[in-house]
């Protein structure tokens, strides 16, 4: 009997873009952005208010033109192929008006139509893509009667409707609920696994850390390349730990070579990889340290970006 061993699929890039910067007069907006997000996977747009997080999306989804660099979404310019670039993006803009007096679903069915799907297709995607948002109670009622929470949802079904293998999602979480913050997280996961590729951009970045496989950091106009992704991996060594006796845990740590750190909420070692970790706390238990917390320190993503240059413009 023969075995075939399926190969891996090698990562496949869906959005590649290189040197990209656009002005608005004399502003320019994003100076050089350059960034690949791979089919099957989230990727995060993080950086300060005004850093040209918006503009770069709009010039990826084909609604801004660049003055300078390339842009590949899915295979094709925005540029030359602007019709089967908006054909195989998802875009979900910061703030999304809507039509409000058709229902949500009447939304979803024009939408569909527009992207040239039957109506009874429309429909019945429209139906299934309420439920996924969960806004099915909400199908036969006007757009306006939707909470800021509820749009921003209406608005992802939106962007879903022509079943697109790339999203971009420009702060999708803002003005959602906890509860729709976390099935938000989930459903951009299983976008992903479904082979989607997914730039997300938000501010709030302890959320980011769970959901993303990559981030871009992103200052005055210009993507941060490997000295940001050097931050991230150095910030992911740092563990926090604590024990009922506190004293002991930081006389044992300092017998060992781990580097100690004391700060007012407990004890940071630098901890090389999950192997490492595990090692460590199996010592200190070993030496009857009684330990109660142990972990990475907060989220990566906060502490790279807090670490990158302070700005405001
Ligand atoms: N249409 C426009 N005309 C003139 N200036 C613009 C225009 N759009 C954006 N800008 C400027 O370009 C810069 C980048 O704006 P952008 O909206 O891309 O930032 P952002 O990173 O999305 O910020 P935020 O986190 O606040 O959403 C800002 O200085 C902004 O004032
Ligand atoms: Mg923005």
């Amino acid at each position: 009997m023969t075995t075939t061993i399926e190969p891996e699929a090698p990562p496949r890039a869906a959005i590649v873009a290189q040197g990209v910067a656009r002005s608005f007069g004399d502003v320019r907006a994003v100076d050089n952005a350059t960034l690949t997000v791979q089919a099957g996977s989230v990727t995060a747009l993080i950086g300060p208010n005004g850093c040209g997080k918006t503009t770069l999306m709009l010039m990826l989804a084909g609604l801004l033109r660049p003055n300078e660099g390339t842009i590949s979404v899915g295979g094709n310019d925005p540029r030359t192929d602007a019709a089967a670039v908006r054909g195989s993006i998802g875009w979900m803009p910061d703030q999304l008006g809507s039509w409000d007096n058709l229902t949500c679903l009447q939304t979803l069915t024009l939408i569909g139509q527009a992207y040239r799907i039957p109506k009874a297709e429309s429909r019945a995607r429209g139906d299934a893509l309420l439920a996924r948002v969960h806004l099915e109670e909400f199908a036969q009622r006007p757009a306006r009667v939707l909470s800021r929470g509820q749009k921003q949802r209406l608005s992802l079904a939106r962007a879903l409707m022509h079943d697109p293998e790339v999203l971009l999602l420009d702060e999708p979480a803002n003005g959602l609920d906890p509860r729709s913050r976390i099935e938000l997280r989930d459903l951009v996961r299983e976008l992903a696994a479904e082979g989607r590729a997914v730039l997300i951009s938000s501010h709030v970045l302890a959320e980011l850390d769970e959901m993303v496989d990559d981030a871009i950091f992103m200052s005055k106009g210009r993507t941060l390349g490997d000295e940001a992704s050097a931050m991230v991996a150095e910030a992911k060594t740092k563990y926090r730990i604590d024990a009922l006796d506190r004293d002991l845990l930081i006389s044992t740590l300092r017998g060992s070579s781990v580097p100690v750190e004391e700060t007012p909420t407990g004890v940071v070692v630098r901890i090389d990889g999950d192997t490492n970790a595990a090692e460590a706390l199996a010592w200190l238990v070993s030496k009857g340290v009684r330990v109660h917390r142990f972990g990475p320190v907060g989220s990566a993503l906060e502490q790279t970006y807090m670490a990158m240059n302070e700005e405001r413009r």
